[in-house]
């Protein structure tokens, strides 16, 4: 059973169709990816995924259970917490308070398991644990990035969604990033991620689908799309 399943998904703003009749599943232990150029459609499918926009058409099961209609924090309680696209971090808070604001949804916050995670994620991003104290505003992009990450992962997830985790970072920031998703998977949590930097995501896709204004136009692994003539030609500047 997969962990997450999108059924006929259709979301409008209005009279625009930002997602029309999506179809796709991502299996447990995952990196799946959605490609797509901008206005595609892509932070909608995760801000419905989450709960932050209501489902026109459709059916979202999740860890079995179908979540369509369930409020945001009680998706992020049954382990589907979202990094969102321009990291939407609390810039008036430390990087703690972050933290602990990802964990929100958690009742064991005195316990072990949550110092674990704590340090889990300090672990993964050093350079928040250097910055613990700092007020997240004044950090910059690339740290940003780390910490909505963080904060995400503090949810103890079963399933992150990354919006745009590589967007707007130098490319030495966009490689660690990217090695810190590779992470994430090899940790166990599953990761579903959209990304305009198709070739890396593509590269370590288990699955990938392209969107094209709302509808999914291909489907295949990572490796079968990024070897895909027209993919190429669109998304990755004609090489690999
Ligand atoms: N808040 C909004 N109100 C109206 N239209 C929106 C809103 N957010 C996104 N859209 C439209 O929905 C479509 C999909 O947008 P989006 O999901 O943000 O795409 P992507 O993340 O792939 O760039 C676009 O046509 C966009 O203009
Ligand atoms: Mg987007």
């Amino acid at each position: 059973m997969p962990l997450l399943e999108v059924q006929g998904l259709c979301v409008n703003y209005g009279h625009i169709e930002a997602v029309r009749d999506i179809t796709f599943d991502v299996e447990e232990g995952s990196i799946s990816t959605l490609i797509g150029a901008n206005g595609a459609g892509k932070t909608t499918t995760l801000k419905t995924i989450s709960g932050l926009r209501p489902v026109r058409a459709g059916k979202i099961v999740f860890d079995g259970r179908d979540i369509t209609g369930l409020p945001p924090y009680e998706r992020v309680k049954m382990g589907l917490s979202q990094s969102p696209e321009g990291r939407g971090i609390f810039p008036g808070m430390t990087v703690r308070e972050n933290l602990e604001m990802g964990a929100y949804v958690r009742t064991d916050t005195k316990t072990a398991a949550y110092k674990a995670d704590l340090d889990r994620v300090f672990e993964l991003f050093p350079r928040l644990l250097e910055r613990v104290s700092q007020v997240a505003g004044t950090m910059s992009g690339g740290e940003q990035q780390m910490l909505a990450m963080g904060r995400a992962l503090m949810a103890r997830p079963k399933l992150v969604l990354l919006d745009e985790p590589s967007m707007g970072l130098a490319p030495k920031l966009i490689a660690q990033i990217f090695s810190i998703i590779d992470e994430i998977k090899a940790q166990g949590t599953t990761v579903l991620l959209v990304e305009q930097n198709a070739a890396q995501a593509l590269k370590r896709a288990d699955s990938a689908h392209i969107l094209e204004t709302g509808s999914i136009v291909r489907s295949g692994t990572g490796a079968e799309l990024a070897k895909d003539g027209s993919v190429k030609a669109a998304y990755l500047g004609g090489d690999l």
